[in-house]
């Protein structure tokens, strides 16, 4: 599987710990940047490549960084096709695959450490959409809102 991941200064050191992690986990990696600390850089731009990435195909899946996740959200949900949530407990992490194909896992590097980070991402990442009944009808009138 194939991962794109981005944050800004916020999620700096965060995203540089879970790239290497992955990588160790045999994950494909596609580090968005930022490749240096700018306190001055801004999420949108970092959001915004990742879910480029996922809605080209370049990207199975995507993780945006920032501060509090919550910037990161905003920015990558602009993208058509993009279904990205902030998610610090592994609940919503597994189920908003499973039930809403949630395909950016967005994190505030401020708010959870290390440990917790790793956990929320392998709960993102080993879940599935359930693609049948209600769930299906369900994604179906959310796309249908994006028309
Ligand atoms: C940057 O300082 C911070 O505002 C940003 O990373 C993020 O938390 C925005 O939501």
């Amino acid at each position: 599987m194939k991962i794109a991941i981005g944050s800004d200064h916020g999620g700096f050191e965060l995203k540089n710990f879970l790239v290497d992690w992955l990588k160790k986990q045999n994950y494909e990696v596609l580090d968005l940047g930022n490749h240096v600390y700018d306190r001055e850089d801004d999420y949108p731009d970092f959001a915004n490549a990742v879910a480029v990435e996922v809605t080209k195909g370049n990207a199975d899946r995507g993780i945006a960084i920032c501060g509090s996740g919550v910037g990161a959200c905003v920015a990558a949900n602009k993208t058509k096709g993009i279904r990205a949530c902030v998610c610090h407990d592994t609940y919503s992490a597994h189920q908003g695959v499973e039930h809403d194909n949630m395909n950016v896992l967005c994190l505030g590097a401020r708010i959870v450490g290390d440990e917790l980070a790793k956990e929320l991402v392998k709960a993102f990442l080993n879940a599935n959409f359930i693609a049948e009944g209600r769930f299906k009808r369900r994604f179906d009138k959310v796309i249908a809102l994006e028309k």
